[in-house]
């Protein structure tokens, strides 16, 4: 089994620990905290415990290294665990800016080591359906997509909604279209925390003619977490609010009748929910890495592909930053 050693035991950490602890063998936890690690060493008495990341990186058995520390810290503690010879699994985002996120890819690639984004909606088996329906080609051309990721809280005052939310929607939207976009805005504001955006909503058009928005909020009163995708035939729902109807086929579409010479219509047929999985996204995201250490699957790719989400969140803040007050 795989020796892991987790970095960070605030709220996303401990979900990491119960996984990694039933799927390898967890044998060092770390937080800058004590207490936090007061709280859970009880749980996992196989693993030892300490506030020194340095140790975890000494013990020569560890194979991998899960980074799971606030965002700012992610480049700094997944570099060390490279240079230190361990895989990596860091949480989303890997590094706050684009030459951060190319050195860690770079540092992989020489080390020959794994090092894999925690892009958890990658793994979520409805995003797994969507992606299908698009790549067969059953929603026809795919025109564009729109995300929306809103609640009243969680109030974060370390990042702000565009890379604590719209990692999530930026991974699955490069994913589904399998390309990165030529121009991207950001429009948004902080109301709360200065300098924090509580509120954002994203414009990315893609070389092929493509469009994506992503509305971005943790000061809106619904609770969000849908991403839509309009084809020419057939467009689909991803609402990861509902229980049982996670994903919507709708056989919905324009087309021009011969007789009107050039004029639109519309169509509307079925509308049907296929059966998604209900395994957890998480449980898949580690397995996916573990499988990756053990040298099956594509590394580079998905380096790369995190690789790409941080260079479009670098480019949707700078226009956020820009734009006028
Ligand atoms: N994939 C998801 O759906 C998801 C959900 C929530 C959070 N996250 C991500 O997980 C990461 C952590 O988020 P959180 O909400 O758990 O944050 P948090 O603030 O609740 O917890 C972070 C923990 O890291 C510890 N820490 C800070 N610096 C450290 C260091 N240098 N070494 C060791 N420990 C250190 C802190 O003491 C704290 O216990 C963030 O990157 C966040 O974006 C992902």
């Amino acid at each position: 089994m795989t020796k892991v050693a987790l970095a960070g035991l605030g709220y996303w950490g401990p979900n990491l620990a119960r996984n990694f602890d039933e799927l390898a063998e967890l044998r060092w936890l770390c937080d800058a905290s004590p207490d936090a690690l007061d709280r859970f060493a009880a749980r996992y008495p196989r693993a030892q415990t300490t506030t020194d990341f340095d140790e975890l990186l000494a013990d020569d058995e560890i194979e991998a290294v899960v980074v799971a520390t606030p965002a700012a810290t992610h480049y700094e503690l997944a570099k060390r665990a490279l240079e230190a010879g361990k895989h990596v699994l860091v949480e989303k985002p890997p590094a706050m800016n684009a030459v951060e996120a190319d050195d860690l890819v770079a540092t992989a690639e020489s080390a020959d080591r794994v090092l894999m984004p925690g892009h958890l909606l990658l793994y979520h088996p409805a995003v797994q359906t969507v992606k299908g329906l698009v790549d067969a080609g059953d929603l026809g051309d795919v025109l564009c997509v729109y995300s929306n990721r809103q609640n009243l809280g969680r109030i974060r005052t370390d990042e702000n909604a565009l890379w604590s939310l719209g990692v999530h929607d930026l991974s699955v939207i490069l994913y589904l279209l399998d390309e990165e976009p030529s121009e991207a805005w950001a429009h948004g504001n902080s109301f709360l925390t200065p300098g924090v955006e509580d509120v954002v909503f994203c414009y990315l058009r893609f070389p092929s003619g493509r469009i994506a928005h992503m509305h971005l909020s943790w000061l809106d009163p619904h609770k969000m977490r849908k991403i839509t995708v309009v084809g020419k035939e057939k467009m689909v729902v991803f609402d990861d609010m509902e229980l049982e109807r996670k994903v919507t086929i709708y056989e919905k579409g324009p087309w021009q009748p011969t007789h009107t010479y050039g004029e639109w219509q519309t169509r509307t047929g079925d509308i049907f929910s296929p059966k998604i999985p209900s395994d957890e996204p998480l449980r898949l995201e580690c397995r996916h890495f573990l499988s990756l250490v053990a040298g099956e699957g594509d590394a580079t790719k998905v380096a790369q592909d995190g690789l790409a989400v941080v260079r479009v969140l670098e480019q949707l803040q700078a226009s956020l930053v820009a734009a006028p007050a």
